[in-house]
């Protein structure tokens, strides 16, 4: 803690020093100009090679722009659809479910899904009240069924309140709960509230808006079941798939060079005249338009320097919206100690402190010999847990292992633990809608500024959070910017919104600059007593 802490200080003293101009703090590290290349201009650069950004490109392609540039940080396209090897057995360690199946409509997934063969498994969800243990092993029926009653029909009665509440009202969805008399209190009941709540949303119910998330649009539309994908080529296959649609391949591997991976981008400039976007190494590649993909955790941080500073209305839906935290911590063990059949795939842990080490699921339909648990937290214990070091993770999961299952639990002779939060190319999972977020955020987060095009998958209004959200975003931004580039229909919408916030954005600009200058004259008597204090040294 304290050495993240005086860490921030050190790179904030430096941003200061560097000194301010015209409101806007000029980058830290100024790219040694001999390596700056000015690469032939392209029509679009499309930033982050995750779901959307590659389904942007496929769309453009298809319709005539080819020249584009598609700038990924990471060495490989995916994003958050990422495996990692766990000793032998490929594991899915971001996006893992293909979700709205069997619905009135076709989830887009579906098809492409299909076509690769993708290997994947209906989860079945049934029979949890069976499954669930807590300090002292396994609930009682007695205790587990009453209380799953009391949290499926306190979850029915909301969703019946989200579909009466007027366009204009809308409330978290432990207000919800309020209105109902009663709320989780029990261990087993916190544990079914966050089974039916938070496993979904990565957010307790006191944050999530219960207007805009019951019911939730993808079940409504594409259907409630879940595909689990457990394919040794990951479901990242799917990008790839899309992706060696449009990009020259060899053997499946991307040999285009339009494609720039371990390119980190680090500032975007934009005005009437075009784009200029320029990389760690200090490349500097320039455009016509520009596609922005990164995750909304991304741009809520100061990775990106945006010239000029984006206006408040965008800042301000993108500090609006919620990136939230989902962590799947997965575990090996030398032999299983748990039952394995169909009616015991999930478990859930049911502790005085909600959310700890809660959602559990065996592996051994996907990876029979191997095995492996999973277990889920979110939120405020996966910031916690991502602080500390995984032995002491590990300890605090075998205390909870050993109430479920007795005091004869082996240790696990491996974990894993993805560090969504502290990964600068994320910062976090995926998007949450909050209470108090209007749908007008959804289309402000979408609007171009200028000639900036935004899209990923917190862009989507009825499937932000998923796979499918990304994908049909980076259809509908690419769609948006052809519209302007061929036929000159560009989105109207920015002008609007800084009508309306013109007056907002006055203050809060004024706001900043008070700010810099009281951090400034902080950070110089700070840099001041350093210089004595190694002159005494
Ligand atoms: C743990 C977890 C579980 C999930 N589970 C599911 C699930 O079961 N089902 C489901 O449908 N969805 C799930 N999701 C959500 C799903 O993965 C995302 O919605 C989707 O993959 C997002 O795609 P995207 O293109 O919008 O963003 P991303 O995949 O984040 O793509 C953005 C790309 O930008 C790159 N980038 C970032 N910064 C820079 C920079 N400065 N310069 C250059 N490149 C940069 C990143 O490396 C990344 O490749 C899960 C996500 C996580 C993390
Ligand atoms: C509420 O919003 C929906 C969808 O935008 C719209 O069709 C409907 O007319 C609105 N209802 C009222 C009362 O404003
Ligand atoms: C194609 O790639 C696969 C998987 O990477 C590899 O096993 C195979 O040998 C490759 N084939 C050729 C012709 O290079
Ligand atoms: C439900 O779970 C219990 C306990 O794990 C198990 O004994 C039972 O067979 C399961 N029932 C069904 C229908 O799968
Ligand atoms: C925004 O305000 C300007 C200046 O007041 C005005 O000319 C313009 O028409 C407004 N645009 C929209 C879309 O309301």
């Amino acid at each position: 803690m304290g050495r993240r802490e005086s860490s921030a200080m050190v790179l904030l003293a430096l941003v200061l020093l560097h000194g301010v101009q015209a409101g806007r703090v000029l980058p830290v590290e100024e790219p040694d100009v001999s390596a700056t290349v000015k690469a032939t201009r392209v029509s679009v650069i499309i930033i982050g090679a995750g779901m959307s950004g590659i389904t942007a490109g496929k769309t453009l392609s298809e319709n005539g722009v080819k020249d584009l540039l598609i700038l990924e940080a990471r060495d490989e396209i995916g994003g958050r659809m990422m495996t990692h090897d766990f000793g032998g057995i490929t594991i899915e360690k971001g996006a893992n479910w293909i979700e709205g199946v069997n619905g009135p409509n076709v989830n887009p997934i579906i098809p492409i899904a299909k076509e690769i063969g993708l290997v994947n498994d209906r989860s079945d969800f049934e029979n949890i009240t069976n499954n669930i243990y807590g300090a002292n092993g396994k609930v009682d029926l007695e205790v587990a069924e009453p209380a799953n009653k009391f949290i499926e029909d306190l979850y029915e009665s909301s969703e019946s309140l989200a579909l009466r509440l007027t366009n204009d009202t809308d409330v978290s969805v432990l207000t919800a709960q309020r209105f109902y008399g009663r709320f989780p209190v029990t261990p087993v009941e916190m544990a079914l509230d966050y089974w039916y709540n938070d496993f979904t949303s990565a957010e307790p119910p006191r944050i999530t808006s219960l207007k805009n998330t019951q019911p939730l649009p993808t079940d409504a539309i594409f259907g409630d079941d879940v595909y689990f994908v457990h394919d040794p080529r990951g479901y990242k296959s799917v990008v790839h798939h899309l992706a060696n649609s449009y990009l020259e391949n060899k053997n499946e591997t991307i040999t285009d060079n339009r494609l720039k991976l371990n390119t980190l981008v680090n500032k975007i400039e934009y005005s009437k005249e075009g784009v200029e976007v320029t990389t760690k190494d200090g490349t500097v590649y320039t455009s016509d338009y520009a596609i922005v993909s990164v995750s909304l955790g991304v741009l809520q941080s100061t990775a990106i320097d945006f010239v000029p500073d984006l206006p408040f209305w965008k800042l301000k839906a993108i500090y609006t919206f919620d990136m939230a935290v989902y962590t799947k911590i997965f575990l090996k063990f030398s032999k299983k100690f748990w039952s394995s059949g169909s009616g015991n795939k999930f478990w859930l842990y049911a502790d005085e402190r909600r959310g700890y080490y809660p959602i559990w699921e065996n592996l051994d339909s996907e990876f029979p010999d191997a095995n492996v648990l999973m277990v889920t937290v979110t939120d405020e214990e996966s910031r916690r847990i991502e602080q500390q070091p995984d032995s002491e993770t590990l300890d605090e999961i075998m205390g909870v292992l050993k109430n479920m299952f007795g005091k004869d639990v082996p240790t696990a002779d491996d974990i894993y633990v993805p560090k969504w939060v502290a990964d600068p190319l994320f910062r976090g999972s995926y998007s949450n809608w909050p209470v108090g977020a209007e749908p007008i955020v959804f289309q402000q987060l979408q609007a171009p500024v200028e000639n900036i095009y935004f899209t990923g998958e917190h862009t989507s209004e009825l499937y932000s959070g998923y796979v499918h959200g990304a994908h049909l975003q980076g259809m509908s931004i690419a769609n948006s910017l052809l519209d302007c580039k061929k036929n000159q229909k560009c989105a109207p919408t920015a002008q609007v919104y800084d009508n309306l916030s013109r007056d907002c954005a006055g203050h809060l600009e004024a706001e900043r600059n008070r700010e810099k200058l009281m951090w400034r004259k902080k950070i110089a008597r700070l840099e001041k007593e350093l210089t004595e204090a190694r002159h005494v040294k």
